[in-house]
């Protein structure tokens, strides 16, 4: 990355501005990651854009790197009032991590080869985040 590309990214960083806790903001920054990614994917899916096989790759390369993330980035129980996380996902470790490698890989299990292969995949990956959030984030 250059310098230029990192400022820009730090200060995409301030997005949560309002959450003073930095474990929280960390998790909270790669779940958005996570949500533009899966966003992308979304939007060729519906053919709100056209399908480019490089971007839609891209993108789940995105969604399982920052999977792959989540054990580490939720292990410290903090919480944040502008957070989302529920506490049953320090009661119900296992299953949260669980989870969150079940996205991992349902998202390197996208074919993105192509958009009828990508349209039959993309329900998998939905359905992963569906599941965990139902269980351990609020909607605010
Ligand atoms: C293993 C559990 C888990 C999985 C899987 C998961 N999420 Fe999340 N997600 C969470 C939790 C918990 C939060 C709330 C974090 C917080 O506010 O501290 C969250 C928050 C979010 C947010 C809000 C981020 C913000 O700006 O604060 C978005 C967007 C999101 N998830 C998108 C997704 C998408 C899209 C997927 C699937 C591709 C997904 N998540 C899969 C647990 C999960």
């Amino acid at each position: 990355m250059t310098t230029a590309a990192t400022v820009f990214a730090a200060t995409m960083a301030f997005a949560h501005s309002g959450v003073a806790n930095e474990a929280v903001k960390a998790r909270m920054e790669a779940m958005k990651a996570i949500g533009g990614a899966t966003g992308t994917i979304g939007k060729m899916v519906q053919g709100k854009t056209d399908f480019d096989a490089a971007a839609a790759e891209a993108a789940a390369a995105t969604i399982a790197e920052k999977a792959a993330m989540i054990p580490a980035l939720f292990e410290a129980e903090e919480m944040d009032p502008e957070s989302e996380a529920k506490p049953e996902i320090w009661t119900n470790w296992d299953d949260f991590v669980a989870k969150g490698s079940a996205l991992e890989m349902a998202a390197k299990g996208l074919d993105t080869s192509s958009l009828d292969a990508m349209k039959a995949g993309f329900g998998a990956v939905g359905g992963a985040c569906a599941d965990c959030h139902k269980a351990y984030r609020v909607k605010k």
